[in-house]
């Protein structure tokens, strides 16, 4: 018997030999497949994807985005907020566009940070926070001067726009100066606080700029004529004070300028003249004070002129019947005194005109009844006379968005259907309307007096009975 395992010992040996090399064999034909499973090939940097995740995860909670989207810049990927851009260097794709907040992008988690990392992504053009930090309070983080990985030594961010995140508070830093190519910063209706740091002002390549609704004082540096390109500027609902800087003329491709809701004073600087490309203007709810700019007239593309609300305490200046493009004009509220031009019957293209709550007297110019575009027109509250020069058409057109009330002198030719606070010339009332509203208003507020003296004595009574309640 011993020969004849011995003949089939080479088979044997044989038979070892393919039984290992076999599975050898089957492993390598898995090893793409299992490689793939596990780590998914991607056409992104390894390092700037592991950014991106790290970001992700730190600011929403809407999905695991590490295993939902293994490749998030893969052409046809579902991930919304986000846009990428394949490079002509090397074929990868780079994150250009972060988008986060509000629906359909990723929301924001209750525990998000402003994520600072997103300075680490070399190619990003353009990020979007809006509604985001709400809940965590969190502040704006800019990494200055950082050599990025794609070889450019400064940053590519073109549009920073934070807006309506209330837990967003400090300063804005100055670092955000080495954001080099923003063109859009937009920061409004967040918490923000201090001064605007000079060094924002460095900018140049800014076209948009938009700090509103924060809690931003001091004053606007000298420095704000070197945004050059700017074409909207908005700094309204903060705290700004001190004057309205004559750099403000130096900005001259400004289309719209908003300083509204803020404690400005000054005269407006004559240097606005020069500003030609304006359409926009808005200064309401200031301190300004004194007179217009001479060169008024020159801004000839303007279209709204909104300044209610500033202690002007002047006359009401005749050049703006050349501004034929003026859509609106509003100037409530400030002490303007005087008649009312009757060269503003010019500014045909008038849909809106406010001068209620001034001292204007003399008559309404017979004139105003050819504006045609007119929608709202309040002259209320000011010390107007003689009779109402508007035809039953103009009265019915207007309807409710005409407002003469409070003008003790003025009256109507004829009845009309239309509530105008105004009396039929020639009736009993004519004068009474004016008079009893102030009266109306004194005695309100003395029987707000008596009411809170009663309040005072009926307090003083008890206490002075406490004692004899004690002792009986
Ligand atoms: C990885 O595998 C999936 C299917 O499992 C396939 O759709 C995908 O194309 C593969 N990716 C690469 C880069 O090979
Ligand atoms: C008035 O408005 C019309 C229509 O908006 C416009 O075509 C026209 O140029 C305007 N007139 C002036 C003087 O701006
Ligand atoms: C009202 O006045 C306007 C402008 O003066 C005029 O065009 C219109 O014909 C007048 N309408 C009536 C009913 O008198
Ligand atoms: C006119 O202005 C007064 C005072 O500001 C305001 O109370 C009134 O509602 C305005 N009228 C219209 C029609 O807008
Ligand atoms: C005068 O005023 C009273 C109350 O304000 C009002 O009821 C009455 O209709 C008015 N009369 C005229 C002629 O307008």
């Amino acid at each position: 018997m011993y020969p004849f395992p011995l003949s089939l010992f080479p088979l044997f040996i044989l038979l070892i030999t393919l039984f290992l090399s076999t599975p050898s064999v089957s492993t390598n034909q898995h090893a793409p497949k299992i490689q793939n499973l596990t780590q998914p090939i991607t056409n992104m940097n390894p390092h700037e994807l592991e950014t991106l995740f790290k970001i992700m995860e730190s600011m929403s909670n809407d999905q695991n985005w590490r295993t939902t989207h293994q490749n998030p810049c893969q052409q046809g990927s579902s991930w919304l907020g986000i846009e990428c851009k394949k490079s002509n260097l090397n074929n990868m794709y780079h994150v250009t566009r972060l988008d986060f907040g509000t629906h359909p992008n990723p929301t924001c988690k209750k525990t998000a940070t402003f994520p600072s990392l997103i300075f680490q992504l070399p190619n990003l053009e353009s990020v979007f926070f809006i509604q985001c930090f709400a809940q965590t309070k969190t502040k704006i983080y800019v990494q200055e001067n950082r050599v990025l990985s794609s070889g450019s030594s400064s940053s590519v961010l073109q549009q920073l726009s934070l807006k309506s995140n209330p837990a967003l508070v400090g300063i804005i830093p100055p670092q955000i100066s080495s954001l080099k190519s923003l063109q859009i910063l937009t920061l409004s209706q967040n918490s923000l606080l201090g001064q605007i740091p000079v060094e924002l002002f460095s900018l140049s390549s800014l076209v948009h700029l938009d700090l509103s609704y924060n809690k931003l004082t001091g004053k606007i540096p000298d420095q704000i004529g070197n945004l050059k390109n700017l074409v909207d500027l908005d700094l309204s609902y903060n705290s700004f004070t001190g004057p309205i800087p004559n750099t403000i003329g130096q900005l001259g491709t400004l289309q719209k300028l908003d300083l509204s809701s803020n404690s400005f004073t000054g005269k407006i600087p004559e240097t606005i003249e020069t500003l030609h490309s304006l359409n926009f203007l808005a200064l309401s709810n200031n301190k300004l004070s004194g007179n217009f700019p001479k060169g008024l007239n020159k801004l000839q593309g303007l279209q709204y002129f909104l300044m209610d609300d500033n202690p002007m305490f002047v006359t009401l200046p005749k050049e703006f019947s050349q501004l034929q493009k003026l859509q609106e004009l509003r100037l409530a509220g400030s002490g303007y005194s005087g008649k009312i031009p009757p060269s503003y019957s010019r500014l045909t293209n008038l849909t809106t005109l406010s001068l209620q709550n001034n001292r204007l007297t003399g008559e309404i110019p017979v004139g105003f009844s050819g504006f045609l575009h007119m929608y709202h027109l309040n002259l209320s509250r000011n010390f107007l006379a003689g009779v109402v020069p508007f035809n039953s058409s103009f009265l019915k057109r207007l309807g409710r968005n005409l407002d003469l009330s409070g003008n003790p002198r003025l009256c109507l030719s004829e009845a009309n259907g239309v509530y105008l606070g105004v009396n039929v010339c020639g009736s009993k009332n004519s004068t009474s309307n004016s008079i009893t509203m102030p009266l109306k208003n004194k005695s309100e507020a003395s029987c707000g007096l008596i009411r809170s003296l009663f309040l005072v004595c009926a307090l003083c009574i008890t206490v002075a009975l406490y004692p004899l309640l004690f002792f009986a």
